[in-house]
């Protein structure tokens, strides 16, 4: 066999992966391809090989080009995959979380005028270089948790020309930054203050102008609804994703979070990509997204944050269902842009293992954002986003809550984060956003 001749090899590490280029549900969640000690090889952005180190010398060629990567020690990941955030969003919102803290309900907060609305306020003040400049530090913090690829909604709008400002931004930031981000429309993420009394309005403006006018500038891929009693119904969901699906749009959808409303259900009458958040769920909407084949996305860290029942993932996972996780990162309801985070939480409190939290956070958060012929595992043929931590097991990597573990990131073949060593003379090497716009 002709020996491989790779761009980057990494050498020496312990490689954990998702055993399949597609989702995995039931007893395969927990399962998880492991090669004790071995290594990975990219040219042209792809994983050319992998395979043991009692194999490396006759399968590899490293020449004086090659970039050898030595993870002795260490684990080699897939780059792990956020499948739901709010990323771009003008101003913060951190008097509400002292106040939730204190025991003020979320949902109180946003019938008052604040929650969503007031980052509404923010983010339709906001220039589209400002938005621009919070996005890039926020991708940046994911980027430093082995993240590599991002889906981003809008929905701090609530109307065309934010909303388009809002997609316009995260446009942008997937040239400036070297995290893959993935575009959702979420015009139908609160009632607009200039529409009070007249909500129906709202949904006709969504379906007959702001849809047809995001396809037509090809600013989204998918298409989301906050499904919530006093936001969207049930019925008003309905409608516009069914215009959204006319239109081309993939579905997701924000169901069951804080209500029982039959999110869930629609989803699956739907054949949406992905039912989020789900605290509510019932044995009839898992039924559903079973039948209907949606990816149920999972979100500990909101859960966490405004102190509410978690997901029953377990119960999920039982009746055969795959299950992804993500931050749900925004201003209000999960401030928190850390997927080591969120695997540790998926542990802790939905009663994920470890094989379970991984797979998860990458070939089933893939495959909920149709990638996952792409990403989410180390396979030849794959695009090359892979994670390093500092860890010697991959069971260390939940269980270390909060530790700062990832060492180096590589996005399609090329090292796009690299850790600042530890005894250092303050010389940071982070990913400088600068160095690759144009
Ligand atoms: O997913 N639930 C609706 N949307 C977000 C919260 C957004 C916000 O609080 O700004 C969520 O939790
Ligand atoms: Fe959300």
């Amino acid at each position: 066999m002709a020996r491989l001749k790779p761009e980057l090899v990494v050498v020496n590490g312990q490689i954990a992966t998702p055993a399949k280029s597609e989702a995995v549900s039931g007893q395969d969640m927990n399962r998880l391809t492991v090669i004790a000690e071995g290594w990975v090889a990219c040219a042209s952005g792809i994983i050319i090989g992998v395979g043991t180190m009692a194999e490396c010398a006759d399968a590899v060629d490293v020449s004086p080009d090659t970039t050898v990567i030595n993870a002795a020690g260490k684990v080699v990941l897939p780059g792990l995959v956020d499948s739901h955030t709010h990323l771009v969003f003008g101003g913060s919102r951190e008097q509400e979380f002292y106040l939730r803290a204190q025991g003020v309900d979320y949902m109180d907060i946003m019938a008052a005028g604040g929650g969503i609305l007031s980052s509404v306020r923010a983010t339709r003040a906001a220039s589209l270089d400002e938005l621009v400049d919070s996005g890039l530090q926020r991708l940046g913090w994911m980027l430093s948790q082995g993240v590599t690829t991002v889906e981003c909604k809008s929905g701090y709008g609530l109307d065309l020309e934010t909303e388009i400002k809002q997609l316009r931004a995260v446009q942008i930031l997937s040239q400036r930054h070297p995290i893959e981000l993935v575009p959702t429309f979420l015009g139908a993420h609160a009632w607009p203050p200039e529409y009070r009394g007249r909500e129906e309005e709202y949904v006709d403006a969504i379906i007959v102008e702001m849809l047809p006018e995001i396809a037509r500038r090809g600013l989204a891929e998918y298409c989301d609804v906050f499904c919530e009693a006093s936001v969207f119904s049930v019925d008003q969901t309905r409608r516009i994703m069914q215009r959204a699906q006319e239109l081309g749009f993939k579905l997701r959808l924000h169901a069951d979070e804080m209500t029982g409303l039959g999110g869930a259900e629609l989803a699956g009458e739907l054949r949406a990509a992905s039912a989020d958040h789900l605290l509510q769920v019932s044995d009839r909407g898992i039924d559903a997204l079973r039948t209907g084949g949606v990816m149920p996305v999972l979100l500990p860290a909101t859960a966490f944050v405004l102190k509410k029942r978690y997901t029953p993932a377990r119960k999920m996972i039982s009746a055969g269902l795959p299950v992804a996780l993500a931050t749900d990162f925004n201003p209000g309801s999960a401030p928190v842009p850390s997927m080591l985070l969120v695997m540790s939480l998926a542990c802790l409190y939905m009663g994920l293992t470890p094989e379970e939290a991984i797979n998860a956070a990458t070939i089933n958060a893939a495959a909920s954002l149709d990638r996952a012929d792409r990403i989410g595992s180390l396979a030849v043929g794959k695009q090359a986003d892979l994670a390093i931590f500092a860890v010697s097991h991959y069971r260390h990597i939940p269980y270390f809550v909060g530790a700062d573990l990832v060492e180096t990131v590589i996005k399609r073949g090329q090292v796009v984060y690299q850790k600042p060593q530890e005894k250092g003379d303050g010389d940071v090497t982070r990913f400088d956003s600068q160095s690759v716009s144009s």
